[in-house]
């Protein structure tokens, strides 16, 4: 393998894993479980989620990936010959098409309110609206299609001119319309209120469940457990700092959750809007807001837009955690094996979107297809993969190569080893298995 795609620079793999991280999880799943526990106190604890859970973890999957530079199956086949731990890329694999179905379902309807915000038709009942077009036969599937039209042409392009050329582009794009909304959002009369409660932390609404929450929460909006991380680490090259990055990472992840807080509460508490009126908060909620708003099919048109784009950025990493797979191990070229990848997640994907309306049917366990898709891949997948890696990277695979890696061959300093493997070896795993088991316990009770 002397040829393998890589980011050309610095900006370059953070705009790319950024792109990655920032998603749907930060805009759209964050200030709905930031209103319902209690505002400050959750933004407080999702964030020491990151640090101290995240950030390690991340670590450990660009480690993986640089050194083996290859995807996340392969990954541990190199590193690991002739031992099981490659069922984690296995797992990563399964885990990317579930994720994309429910996620390339919602990418589509981003669009729909974007032409909805355009062309000015949204009125009259929002919820009624929102629902009535979810559970649609044919419309939530041709933007669904659309989407994935629209990942599929990024990933088809390869690493360096597909996907970090689009995020170097998107994802200053979306900071900036961000902090338009930001702005608009804060000079609203009666914003204050809405600020004081995403900073002012309220322990007293904070439940144990609400630990949980956060931990999920940091998990899925890193883009963690997966081999996401460890896929894009591999096209990393040698001599780029790799804890720098994944600190920048981060830090830029938490930051656009905040932000999205920033434009969110103020705006609702301006227009006595419940902050914690729960996964409709920004399809059903944020619409009535924009329509009292001078100005509000623009700023709708903005709100969406940023939404799409945070979410086909995400997507794409997903999609590139297959082909990759594709192309390393099943010897498909790119273009074809972008098409099929793409083709199955919309089969899939159909289902997902037909569960919530046409085809009740499709349940099983009590939820529908929808629901268990997004249950799967974020309450057992991911945590396990996470699990696994921190116990492969804190356990398995030998310190040298570790250390050697997180150095760049010892030629840069790492001053936090020593945290970063008591986090890894102990912390990390122990809390994803508090998080494992109180979830199941909880879902099967
Ligand atoms: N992190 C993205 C978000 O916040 C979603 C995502 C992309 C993801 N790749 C992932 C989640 C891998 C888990 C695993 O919306």
């Amino acid at each position: 393998m002397t040829s393998r795609d890589s980011f050309s620079g610095r900006f370059g793999i953070i705009a790319a894993a950024a792109g990655s991280a920032i998603g749907l999880g930060n805009i759209w799943m964050f200030p709905y479980r930031c209103g319902q526990n209690g505002g400050g106190a959750f933004l407080l604890l999702y964030i020491v989620c990151i640090v101290i859970m995240g950030l390690p973890i991340m670590l450990a999957e660009f480690g993986i990936g640089r050194k083996a530079q290859s995807n996340a199956y392969r990954a541990f086949r190199v590193l690991s010959p002739q031992k099981p731990w490659y069922m984690i890329g296995v797992m990563g694999i399964v885990a990317a098409f579930i994720i994309m179905s429910f996620y390339s379902a919602v990418g589509g309807w981003t669009i729909e309110y974007i032409i909805r915000s355009i062309t000015n038709t949204m009125s009259g009942n929002h919820a009624e609206q929102f629902n009535g077009f979810i559970t649609g036969s044919y419309k939530p599937l041709a933007y669904q299609f659309v989407f994935l039209a629209l990942s599929f042409a990024i990933v088809m392009f390869g690493v360096r001119k597909g996907i970090e050329r689009s995020s170097k582009i998107l994802m200053p794009l979306l900071l900036l319309l961000l902090i338009i909304l930001c702005i608009r959002s804060v000079t609203l009369p009666g914003a204050s209120e809405g600020l004081k409660f995403l900073l002012t932390p309220d322990f007293s609404k904070l439940s144990g469940n609400s630990i949980l929450l956060a931990m999920g929460q940091a998990f899925f909006s890193l883009s963690l457990g997966m081999g996401c991380m460890i896929t894009y680490g591999s096209y990393i090259k040698r001599n780029e700092d790799l804890t720098s990055s994944a600190g920048m990472i981060a830090g830029t992840d938490s930051l656009i959750a905040l932000l999205a807080g920033i434009a969110i509460f103020p705006a609702a508490a301006a227009f006595q809007i419940e902050p914690g009126s729960g996964p409709g908060l920004v399809f059903i909620t944020l619409p009535v807001m924009f329509q009292q708003m001078a100005g509000g099919m623009f700023f709708s048109t903005l709100f969406f837009i940023l939404l799409c784009i945070a979410a086909l950025t995400s997507a794409i990493s997903l999609i590139e955690v297959v082909v990759s797979f594709c192309v390393e191990e099943m010897r498909i070229r790119r273009r074809p094996a972008t098409a099929l990848v793409a083709g199955c997640i919309f089969l899939l994907g159909t289902l997902c979107s037909l569960s919530l309306g046409i085809a009740p049917q499709l349940s099983l366990f009590g939820m529908n297809f929808f629901d268990l898709m997004d249950f799967t891949s974020s309450n057992l997948l991911l945590p396990a993969g996470g699990f696994f890696i921190s116990i492969y990277v804190g356990w398995a695979l030998k310190k040298r190569i570790t250390v050697k890696e997180l150095t760049s061959d010892g030629t840069l300093k790492f001053t936090g080893l020593r945290v970063f493997y008591f986090l890894i070896k102990y912390i990390v795993p122990v809390a994803i298995l508090i998080v494992f088991i109180s979830g199941l316990l909880k879902t099967f009770s």
